[in-house]
């Protein structure tokens, strides 16, 4: 009956998506934990791409069974784009689709004091997708929220909107200099919306308990990446979700115990979207180069992603604050013809040579980088399927990352689509 949970990293976009449309045919229930539609998940199969932002990514595999945690904050317009957009893909979402009553939502409201934030800050700015994460999970915190299960009691759903805007309007009348907001009209708008969610909001956590007493497979689905995580990350430059596994037992009340296996993904190199610290960036044409051949721009804000080299002590931070039992290594084909290869091992800091990444976060920022230098290969792997096959130069590569990451490297990615998999023992 194993529970297991998949987690990103790095700095998000490993191919957590890709990742979890495999291993998903082996389980019964995906279920996302935290995050909302920042999040972008890419799917190719048969050269048709689905992006999924909400929706688990074992959506895409019939018959399976997908939720959304409390952990999730959820925008229903984005929610129902991504469902119609599935339906036109000729992917049936219901009756699979199950919502947790205590995921909060995000108002049009959220979305405008997230753009606002940003502005503000100027150069300070965090680099957020703008989907309103940040301001929803503050209001989750500060106990002044809408989750689901108001949405079907209109004595605490119109009570709640009036005091959340008290509290909203003051800031955006005052702070932001912007106009007052209505709560008749944002009533209206939940109303509208409520009628349209309410046959998908369920009790998440029975459906998990009762699948984990009946043996059922259980695939848990992060989203961004461990060193986006809000406690373990590059703070302040993070979402504002516990992106790391533990994330998974809180946003979706499984208990620990019943975890049986933590998969990281991560790619054969690093990618960042957004600011914040990133020690092995290559702002050079090595850099714009691992763009262009890993098509490095964001599923859901189509930004250039900032590219570098594969961080040792990112990955060795990253097993032992998630647990993790294996690695998923994806997008390994994307180095194909790039020479000479490096991995970072340690950073400099102020002459001193630090392997592993602790608490005081002031080191990232002042890292220097020291690489161990790897000869590339000039063949493709790009859809190899079984590791005998690999040329030399890159099984090197990638046993030197195991041996980094203090993690086996169970699955290994050459390409976007399934069938360019390696899997374990191939
Ligand atoms: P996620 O957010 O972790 O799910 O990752 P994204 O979907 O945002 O970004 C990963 C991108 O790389 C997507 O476009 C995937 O289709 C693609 N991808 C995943 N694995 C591989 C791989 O092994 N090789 C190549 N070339 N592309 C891959
Ligand atoms: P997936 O699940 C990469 C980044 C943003 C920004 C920071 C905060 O596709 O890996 P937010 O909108 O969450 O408040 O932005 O986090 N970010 C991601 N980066 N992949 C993601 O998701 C991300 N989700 C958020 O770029 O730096
Ligand atoms: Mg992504």
């Amino acid at each position: 009956m194993p529970v297991n949970i998949i987690v990103g990293m790095q700095w998000g976009d490993e191919g957590k998506g890709k990742i979890v449309d495999i291993l998903s045919e082996d389980h019964d229930i995906i279920a996302r934990y935290q995050g909302g539609a920042n999040a972008g998940h890419t799917v190719v199969i048969n050269g048709v791409k689905f992006v999924l932002h909400l929706i688990p990514s074992g959506i895409l595999r019939e018959g399976k069974t997908c939720l959304i945690g409390s952990g999730v904050v959820v925008d229903p317009q984005s929610l129902f784009s991504e469902m119609e957009l599935l339906e036109k893909g000729g992917v049936r979402t219901e009756g699979r689709l199950i919502i947790s009553p205590r995921a909060h939502c995000i108002l049009p409201v959220h979305k405008d004091m997230d753009k606002a934030n940003e502005s503000r800050k100027g150069q300070k700015k965090i680099g957020t997708t703008g989907k309103g994460i940040g301001p929803s999970y503050a209001d989750k915190t500060a106990r002044i929220g809408i989750p689901m299960f108001y949405l079907s009691d209109e004595r605490k759903l119109e009570s709640a909107v009036r005091s959340l805007l008290e509290v909203k309007n003051s800031l955006l009348t005052g702070f932001y200099s912007q106009k007052r907001l209505d709560p008749e009209g944002l009533l209206a708008e939940i109303r509208g919306f409520a009628k349209r969610l309410a046959p998908l909001i369920g009790d998440t956590r029975t459906v998990l308990r009762d699948a984990m007493n009946a043996g059922k497979n259980i695939l848990c689905e992060g989203a961004q990446g461990t060193m986006l995580d809000l406690d373990h990350g590059t703070y302040p430059y993070v979402t504002s979700s516990y992106t790391v596994s533990g994330g998974a037992c809180v946003g979706l009340g499984i208990p620990p115990r019943r975890i049986d296996k933590v998969i990281g993904v991560a790619k054969a190199y690093t990618t960042r979207v957004g600011e914040g610290p990133f020690p092995t960036e290559l702002s050079d044409s090595v850099g714009a180069k691992i763009r262009e051949d890993g098509a490095e721009f964001g599923a859901t804000t189509g930004r250039a992603r900032r590219c570098g080299w594969f961080d040792g002590p990112v990955a060795r931070y990253a097993t032992e604050i998630n647990g993790v039992d294996e690695i998923a290594l994806t997008k390994l084909d994307v180095l194909d013809g790039l020479d000479p290869l490096n991995v970072c091992v340690a950073y400099k800091v102020g002459g001193k040579t630090v392997e592993r990444i602790n608490d005081d976060l002031s080191i990232l920022e002042r890292a220097e980088p020291v690489y161990r230098q790897f000869d590339g290969w000039k063949c493709k792997t790009a859809g190899t399927t079984e590791f005998a096959k690999l040329p030399e130069n890159a099984k090197r590569y990638v046993g030197f990352l195991q041996e980094q990451s203090g993690a086996k490297i169970g699955i290994i990615s050459t390409g976007q689509g399934r069938e360019s998999t390696i899997l374990p023992g191939k």
